[in-house]
Formats: structure tokens, C-alpha cells, sequence
């Protein structure tokens, strides 16, 4: 096995892999980015191709493909092994997964099968008809039917509870998935989902993770709050009808506040055309698709959350939104897009230019669909038009609400030329001085600013290293990620053991007839100094030293030189104390030699300075 889990990395290139999520971009040696695990603007997040590894300098994040991919898709060890495995061609022999894996795959087996099970419903039995019917009378093609594999599922209380145990499942297994709903105390169980057209809800990778279920017809009862009772005892007691979409319940494979309906088939083209549109609702996302705005995905039913938009954050970062933001079913959305707009995702606003939702004015028209996205307005434009038009500028009743919903929306702004901007603006529509707003602005940082704090990623306290050794490791990071080679740094002048060991090998690898190698050089290095050496591979050089051969040096030598210096001045503090002792001693021999050298490290002292 573990050789296994070394051919697969051996044989999977960290930066393509860790493209596949996030844009990389050169740095040297290495390829950087903004860290995917925590939110930051600009980037920390450091690759080394010929080591194969990641760390981030930011969130303390680190390691090799596997860590990178269980972290970022929330998945074990077991899983991405065998994800790793496919993508690189390699037959993985003998493997066993956790119990937990395996369950998570069973849940998956059966959701595939009852998606499938649904589908045929829908399509070739004479109970689906209706549904069909309903569906294409709202204007959806066959083909989008077939490829968001749209089901029915029908108006029984035990038909998808009766197929999956003829095909073998364990109850324990099915009830697992939340298709089936255990009726309270006795040993009944019955379908959660009845009478209803089913959404098949997909990850990212595409396994069925979970249904929504939406009621047949256009007549509209209670939105019903989210949860399992009201999805499973709530819909019975009500008889017919229920809420609009029952979803299925969170479940080991379903994590509402992490996925996203339609992204599966979304994220080919949200990557071409470098941007996602947001919608409400799962017929928004397919009229969408069906006319032509094919990057769209939907919440399901849920605020927007963070770990959603990070979720798109790896296929672009400008987000479309078309919610209806100033009602009551989207204040907590506001939270995520905020921090996001902190994290330097885009954040706009779309709104559909002829009818009253994307599904609407996709069916009126695609183009002026199409339009309506190409259109969307940067979200504090949105915010700033939509205050202005509810409240009014003919009056100070409504500029003060204006001014009092707007201000604190921009007070969380990070970015300080955006705020500005922005500042600017309302000051102009309102018609006041702008150092009036930034002073009510400032009153109300100085009551509200922890709270704007809470959930930014708690980074780790940088370790204050000193002055000595800073320059120790970002000499070794020069050496080691660069050509230039060391004239007079010397083994001495690295007080820090290990960084000295480092120094010490670095200098017989580059006697090395191919040159140095990266590979050879840790090949047999005790474990601690491995991990030292990836942090200095891993530290970003500024281009500008890259680029420039002279400016490298020069950079180089001048480190050189205020190592040295620095360490000079140590000894000669030292010197000077023992001078002292040799007086009060009266020690003339000693005193003498003590001073000749302190002579002598002036002199040197001189060179460097
Ligand atoms: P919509 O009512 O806008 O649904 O709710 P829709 O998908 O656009 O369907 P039509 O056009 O009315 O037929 C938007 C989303 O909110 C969730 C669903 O995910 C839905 O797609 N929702 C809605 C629920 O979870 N429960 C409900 O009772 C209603
Ligand atoms: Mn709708």
C-alpha cells in the first residue's frame, strides 16, 4: 500500500491537481495563490512543484496532494487515495476503506439508483405523465429533463421503500439517505418523498448527494422552515400538498450549507466564462441553462453561506447574484457576502430585466436574459441605488435612512479604495462633506468593530523570529530557490544550528555535477529538516529578484553584509563586557589580547557597514 501511495504521487503533478480548484501563478520556483482554506486577499498560499507540496504562510495550512485534496473536498484519506489513484492511472490493489467510506458509498449507490429509479418514473410510466406534462408545459425541453435527470416520484407512501429493499439494502442504509422516514414509534417506514418532482441534487464530482422534491402544479402553500420534522412528520400531517419543495435531510454525504444545486453541471463553463450566476431556485438554474446562461447554480433553499461561495471560489471568482437581496429570506445571505467581498471574490447583482425571476425572464426571452447577466452591477452600486430608491432623496428622513443602512455595509469594507469610493458617491447623492460621513463612519467602527471580526479566519500569531535568524532563512531561501551561490557567507555566520546544517549540505550539493538538485538534497535529511527546508523552498522570493540577476545579488550581499555586521556587534557586546571583568580583575594579559580583537572586529565591522 504505501508504495502505492507513493507512486500515485509521484506520478500526480501538485500544481496541475491544485489547479484543477484555484488559479496558480508563478512565483519563482514556486506557484502561489490566494489560500483556499482561509480567507485572504492577497496571496500566502505557496506550491512547490519539485517537492510536492503546499503550505500556507497565512493559516499555518501545509502539506502534500492528499492533505490538499482531504482538506479541500472535506473527504478522507481512503477517498482521495482513490480519486488520486484514477487521475494518475493507477490500479489500486488492496485498499480498505474505513466503515464510514463505506457507507458514504452505499449512500451514494443508492441515491444513483432511486435518482435513476424516479427518472423512469418520469419518463416511461403512465403515473409520471402528469408531472411531465406540468414540466413541459413550464417550458423544459427533453434534454434539460434528461441531463439534470429530473424524476417523479410517485403518490405512494412505500415505492421507493419497497424497490431498494427488493435490491438488497440494509434499512439502516436507507434510512440513511433520508429517502425513507421512519413513521415514529413503531417499526413503519415510509417514503419522505410522494407524490412529488424530484431534483436530484449533485457535489461537485457528481454523485447524487441528495433530492428536492417540489410539489406538482403552481399552486403555492407555506414555505415551510427547514428541518427534518417539518420534511418528514409535517408533510404527512398535512395531507396532501406539504410545502412547495421538501429537500432531503442533511445526511453523512449532504451538507446543505456546502452545496450547491446545478454546480455540477456548471463548472466547466462558470471556468470558461470566468464567472457564476447565482439563482434562487432549481427551475431558475434549468430555464437558465436552457438559455444559454449555462454558469448557474442555485442554495437549496437556504441562505447563501460562506463555505458556498469558497465552494466557487475555485472556479472563479465573480458571483452573479440574482436574489432578491432586500427580502426578509435573504438578510443572512448578506453575512457570507460580505466576508466574501472581504476575501476579494467580485460580488454582483443581476437583475432580470423583463419578469419577476431568472425562470421568467429565461423563458420570455434568453436574450434579454443573457443581457440581464452581462449587466449585473457591482453590489455596493446595488446597495447604494436600492437604499436611494426605497427611502427618497427629497427628504432628511430619507437620506438619514440612506446614510444609516448604507454606512455601516461600507464600514466593513476592507478594501479602502472601494470604501472610498463608495463614500464618495453617497456623500455626492446626499449632498454632504465626505469628511461628515467618514466621521460617522469612524463612530460606528469604533461600536461595532468585534463583531465585523468574529468570523475571519483565526490566523496563527507569526512567531517573532529575530532579526539574525530572519536573515539566516531568507539567505537559505535565495540559496536554495535561486542560482546565486555564496561568495563570503560562511558556515559561522549561521548561528542557528540546523540552518547552519542546511548551509553546510547546500554547499557540497552544488558541487554536484548536474548542479543542484532540490530532490537529492532532502533525499535522506531527517524528518524536521525536511519540513525546514519545504518552509524556505516554500517562502516567496519578490519577483523583482527573480527577474533581475543584479538586483539578486545585490540583495544577496547586502543580507550577507548585515548578517555579518550583526553578529560582529553581538561579539563585540560580548567583548566589551569581558573587557570590563579583565579591568576590575586587573588582568593585563587577557586585557590585551581582549582588545586587539576588539580592534580587529571594528576593523571588520567597518567592512560590512
Ligand atoms: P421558489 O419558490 O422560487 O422555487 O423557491 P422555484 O424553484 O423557482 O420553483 P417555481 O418556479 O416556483 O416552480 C426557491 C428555492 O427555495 C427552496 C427550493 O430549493 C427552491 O428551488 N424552497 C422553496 C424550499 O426549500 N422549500 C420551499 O417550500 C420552497
Ligand atoms: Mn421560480
Amino acid at each position: 500500500m504505501d508504495s502505492q501511495i507513493e507512486e500515485v504521487k509521484s506520478k500526480t503533478d501538485i500544481v496541475s491537481l491544485i489547479s484543477e480548484y484555484i488559479p496558480l501563478k508563478k512565483a519563482g520556483r514556486n506557484y502561489k495563490a490566494n489560500c483556499p482554506f482561509h480567507s485572504e486577499k492577497t496571496p500566502s498560499f505557496m506550491v512547490s512543484q519539485e517537492r510536492g507540496i503546499y503550505k500556507c504562510f497565512g493559516c499555518g495550512e501545509g502539506g502534500d496532494i492528499y492533505n490538499f485534496l482531504m482538506k479541500l473536498e472535506g473527504i478522507e484519506f481512503g477517498e482521495a487515495l482513490k480519486q488520486l489513484a484514477k487521475r494518475a492511472g493507477v490500479a489500486l490493489k488492496e485498499y480498505h476503506p474505513s466503515p464510514i467510506e463505506e457507507q458514504k458509498e452505499r449512500v451514494f449507490l443508492i441515491n444513483k439508483t432511486t435518482a435513476q429509479l424516479y427518472s423512469r418514473v418520469l419518463l416511461e410510466h403512465p403515473s409520471g405523465a402528469k408531472a411531465l406534462g406540468y414540466l413541459k408545459e413550464r417550458g423544459l425541453t427533453l434534454n434539460s429533463i434528461k441531463k439534470f435527470q429530473l424524476g417523479y416520484a410517485p403518490d405512494q407512501w412505500e415505492f421507493v421503500a419497497k424497490y431498494l429493499t427488493k435490491k438488497g439494502f440494509s434499512l439502516q442504509d436507507l434510512l440513511a439517505t433520508g429517502l425513507i422516514v421512519s413513521s415514529g414509534r413503531g417499526e413503519g417506514f415510509y417514503d419522505r418523498f410522494r407524490g412529488r418532482i424530484i431534483f436530484p441534487v449533485h457535489d461537485v464530482r457528481g454523485e447524487v448527494v441528495g433530492f428536492s422534491g417540489r410539489v406538482l402544479g403552481s399552486e403555492e402553500p407555506t414555505r415551510e422552515p427547514e428541518s427534518d420534522l417539518a420534511g418528514g412528520l409535517a408533510h404527512r400531517s398535512l395531507g396532501e400538498g406539504g410545502p412547495k419543495y421538501l429537500n432531503s435531510p442533511e445526511t453523512i454525504v449532504f451538507d446543505k450549507g456546502r452545496t450547491l444545486y446545478g454546480l455540477y453541471f456548471a463548472k466547466e463553463e462558470i471556468k470558461k466564462v470566468n464567472q457564476v450566476v447565482l439563482v434562487e431556485g432549481n427551475l431558475d438554474v434549468i430555464s437558465s441553462c436552457q438559455a444559454g446562461v449555462k454558469n448557474v447554480a442555485a442554495p437549496l433553499g437556504t441562505a447563501l453561506t460562506f463555505p458556498q461561495l469558497q465552494l466557487l471560489n475555485r472556479y472563479t471568482s465573480n458571483i452573479g447574484l440574482c436574489f432578491d437581496l432586500d427580502s426578509a429570506g435573504y438578510a443572512a445571505s448578506k453575512r457570507a457576502i460580505e466576508m466574501a467581498e472581504n476575501t476579494g471574490l467580485n460580488i454582483s447583482i443581476i437583475q432580470p430585466k423583463v419578469g419577476k425571476d431568472p425562470d421568467e425572464c429565461a423563458r420570455k426571452s434568453p436574450k434579454i436574459w443573457q443581457e440581464s447577466v452581462r449587466e449585473s452591477i457591482p453590489i455596493y452600486d446595488y446597495y447604494l441605488s436600492s437604499a436611494v430608491s426605497r427611502h427618497g432623496l427629497e427628504t432628511l428622513e430619507g437620506k438619514r435612512k440612506i446614510s444609516a443602512e448604507v454606512l455601516p455595509l461600507l464600514k466593513k469594507l476592507d478594501d479602502e479604495i472601494a470604501r472610498s469610493h463608495y463614500l464618495q458617491r453617497l456623500a455626492s447623492l446626499l449632498g454632504v462633506e465626505e469628511s461628515a460621513l467618514v466621521k460617522v463612519l469612524g463612530k460606528r467602527a469604533e461600536t461595532s468593530k468585534s463583531a465585523s471580526s468574529i468570523n475571519t479566519y483565526p490566523s496563527k500569531p507569526p512567531v517573532r523570529l529575530d532579526r539574525g535568524e530572519v536573515l539566516e532563512r531568507y539567505l537559505l531561501s535565495l540559496l536554495l530557490q535561486t542560482k546565486i551561490r555564496s561568495q563570503e557567507l560562511m558556515a559561522t555566520d549561521f548561528l542557528n544550528e540546523k540552518l547552519r546544517v542546511l548551509y553546510e549540505r547546500h554547499q557540497l550539493f552544488c558541487q554536484d555535477k548536474e548542479g543542484f538538485k532540490v530532490k537529492k538534497y532532502v533525499l535522506d535529511l531527517p524528518g524536521e529538516l525536511v519540513s525546514l527546508v519545504d518552509e524556505l523552498l516554500l517562502t516567496e522570493i519578490e519577483d523583482y529578484l527573480l527577474e533581475d540577476e543584479e538586483r539578486l545579488e545585490k540583495e544577496f550581499r547586502a543580507c550577507v553584509n548585515e548578517l555579518k555586521s550583526l553578529n560582529l556587534r553581538r561579539r563585540l557586546k560580548k567583548l566589551a563586557l569581558e573587557v570590563k571583568q579583565a579591568e576590575i580583575l586587573n588582568d593585563m594579559v587577557k586585557l590585551e589580547l581582549l582588545r586587539k580583537e576588539f580592534r580587529d572586529l571594528t576593523l571588520q565591522l567597518k567592512k560590512y557597514n
